[in-house]
């Protein structure tokens, strides 16, 4: 029977850090971070992710806004409203909460916030100084799927390990990939064109599931002992949370797997204060 990866416990301990660090600036009398969140329309989803991170920045003593749009909201007023926080030096990170409206182009969005206030780490300049192993400003989810692993593993035990991602999104998958190619693992990205992916899941030490699927990956797949990182977050219709993973049948084989909620979730959170703490201290 698999044990719990405790996504909670190890957030917990990340945002304890960052809080210390923010506290012990006020007392040497310098501002704490800044943080500007912008959310359009109200995807109900995004609007809970919007708030908890508003929380999580009010918990660690953070200054952070929330900018709520109406959802018919221009692609260049929102570009100005980016301009206006790029200049703002009491603004150490901007986010705009994804998926946008129709409308919008999320990519010129994230190409126009300045990268070392690009905190979510989607901005192109730091998925190539992740992928030229430089990484600066890392993106969350990847970057916190890598500290709960280290919960497991330490640091050098992920070396030779082959690690499966299920999925290739620009804010998981791909991203994760080159995190997990720094750590010595080797990589797998299956995708919707991938033949069988039951053979890639199979094969792997560890699997990170991120395609937004409830019970794309089947139980039986997962290697005895395997470790199953599941970053899905799915409502069923009666209103149950669920991953991408049948996690009943695959805790049966698992050595070690996270459970949703309560997993991955929170490390996002977590990284994106730790991320926004950084730049504060390092790039401004
Ligand atoms: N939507 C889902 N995950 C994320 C994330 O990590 N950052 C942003 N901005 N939007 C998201």
């Amino acid at each position: 029977m698999a044990q719990i990866i405790d996504g909670k416990a190890e957030a917990a301990k990340v945002r304890e850090e960052v809080a210390i660090k923010v506290k012990a600036r006020v007392a040497e009398g310098l501002r704490s971070p800044g943080l500007a969140v912008i959310l359009v329309g109200a995807n109900p989803a995004s609007s809970i992710y919007v708030n908890k991170k508003g929380d999580a920045c009010v918990e660690v003593g953070f200054e952070s806004q929330i900018i709520r749009k109406a959802k018919e909201t221009k692609q260049h007023e929102l570009e100005a409203l980016i301009d206006k926080l790029n200049e703002d030096d009491s603004i150490d990170g901007i986010l705009v909460q994804l998926p946008l409206p129709e409308h919008l182009s999320a990519d010129s969005l994230i190409d126009r916030i300045r990268a070392d206030k690009d905190v979510d780490g989607f901005h192109p300049y730091n998925l190539g100084r992740l992928a030229a192993r430089q990484p600066l400003l890392r993106p969350c989810t990847p970057y916190g799927v890598i500290r709960l692993l280290r919960t497991v593993f330490g640091k050098k035990d992920l070396k030779g390990k082959d690690c499966c991602i299920v999925g290739a999104s620009n804010i998981v998958g791909r991203p994760l990939m080159l995190e997990m190619l720094l750590e010595g693992a080797t990589v797998t990205v299956a995708h919707r064109f991938t033949k069988d992916l039951a053979a890639q899941v199979s094969r792997a030490d560890i699997v990170v599931a991120a395609v937004g699927k409830a019970g794309l990956i089947k139980g039986e797949w997962i290697k005895e002992g395997a470790t199953v990182i599941d970053v899905g977050i799915n409502r069923l219709e009666n209103g149950h949370l669920v991953g991408d993973v049948e996690f009943k049948e695959a805790s049966e084989r698992a050595a070690w797997i996270t459970p949703v909620p309560g997993g991955v979730g929170p490390m996002t959170v977590a990284i994106l204060l730790r991320n926004t703490l950084y730049a504060c201290e390092h790039l401004h």
